[in-house]
């Protein structure tokens, strides 16, 4: 038997609220933990890293599995985690590797930053 592949989410803990007063931990540090918290048990992997390019409309995250599109989003925080997980989820049941509207996480509709295609993908009307 074949299982989905472990989806990814890769988590800026350098994210920084644009306008706001600095803060320690800051809120990308505290968005990469509750995202970790929200991930303990499942098979989801959260990767830390610094930065995403996304800085002006951060906190920021990304999502991919094996295959799919990579999804980026904004303007998250520690509330959106298990979000975040539900839709990373959402993502490696997708046969066709893009994050289905229905069902997606409202803050995965609104936050959404950007998507970018898997490495094998040809646009077959471009
Ligand atoms: S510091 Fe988080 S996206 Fe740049």
């Amino acid at each position: 038997m074949t299982s989905a592949p472990a989806p990814e989410i890769y988590v800026c803990i350098t994210c920084r609220r644009v306008g706001e007063p600095e803060t320690e931990p800051c809120p990308g540090a505290l968005l990469a933990a509750a995202i970790e918290r929200a991930a303990s048990g499942t098979e989801v992997r959260v990767r830390r890293l610094r930065c995403l390019a996304n800085c002006a409309r951060g906190p920021s995250a990304a999502m991919r599995c094996n295959g799919s599109w990579t999804y980026i989003f904004g303007g998250l925080d520690e509330e959106n985690a298990q979000a975040l997980i539900n839709g990373a989820r959402l993502l490696a049941t997708a046969a066709d590797g893009i994050l289905p509207w229905r069902g997606r996480p409202e803050i995965l509709k609104r936050g959404l930053i950007a998507r970018v295609p898997p490495l094998d993908f040809n646009e077959t009307d471009a």
